[in-house]
């Protein structure tokens, strides 16, 4: 199987698994990104089976809208049951990296509403130590020199994603060399500190309840291990 088809295999199991726990007034988050697109597309015959979906971008809801799959604005929902969501980077303790595709702020607001967020990865994903992928952070654009000047002194080498615009406004800066990261809720505290800072790709206040990652030997289901 190539990395798309890994892609489709985690996003048809997560299908499974919603569907599997849905009712017609069931809200479904949606993440962002290629995993993910697999996820909408597999929904989409069976969007009758569920209440409603939550898109964590504008992508993501333009895709779901193609599929005709209803979409609600999060502040007109009681509660968001299942959250769907690809990483860059998940390790045992299904802490991640993510805002690869720019949608972090709003797919962790989402991961804080849900109450079950499940993540769908291939097997590229799975790490021992998180920090290889250039961890993104979302900053209000004139804090941009600021926050990149704070980044160097936590050891990282800032570099500003010029040309992108974030669907809130705002500008993102990835924070190459953190590797290793540890403790990974340590340091999603200390940048969630940093005036201008709206939000960083650091999943680890809130992990993933659920992994299920496409491998060669099928999708494993993987729950946190203990801190
Ligand atoms: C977007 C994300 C994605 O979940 C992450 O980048 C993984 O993307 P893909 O499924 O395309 O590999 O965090 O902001």
């Amino acid at each position: 199987m190539n990395a798309d088809q890994f892609k489709q295999a985690a996003a048809q199991a997560a299908l499974d698994y919603c569907l599997a726990k849905a009712d017609t007034d069931t809200v479904i988050g949606i993440g962002t990104g290629s995993t993910v697109n697999h996820f909408i597309r597999l929904l989409a015959p069976h969007r009758g089976r569920i209440g409603a979906t939550v898109a964590s971008s504008e992508a993501s809801a333009a895709l779901l809208r193609e599929h005709h799959i209803p979409v609600a604005d999060l502040n007109a929902v009681d509660e968001v049951a299942i959250y769907v969501d690809g990483a860059d980077e998940i390790n045992r303790e299904l802490e991640m990296i993510k805002g690869g595709g720019g949608a972090l702020t709003r797919e962790k607001i989402l991961a804080a509403v849900a109450r079950e967020f499940v993540c769908i990865a291939d097997q590229s994903k799975w790490v021992d130590h998180l920090g290889r992928f250039p961890l993104p952070v979302e900053v209000i654009p004139m804090a941009r020199s600021h926050v990149g000047r704070q980044l160097r002194t936590l050891g990282a080498n800032p570099v500003w994603r010029q040309g992108t615009i974030t669907d809130n406004g705002n500008y993102l800066i990835d924070a190459h060399d953190l590797y290793p990261i540890a403790p990974a809720r340590a340091l999603e505290e200390r940048l969630n500190n940093i005036p201008g800072v709206v939000c960083n790709g650091l999943f680890a206040l809130r992990p993933a309840d659920l992994l299920l990652l496409a491998r060669d030997s099928g999708v494993e289901s993987i729950r946190p291990r203990p801190h």
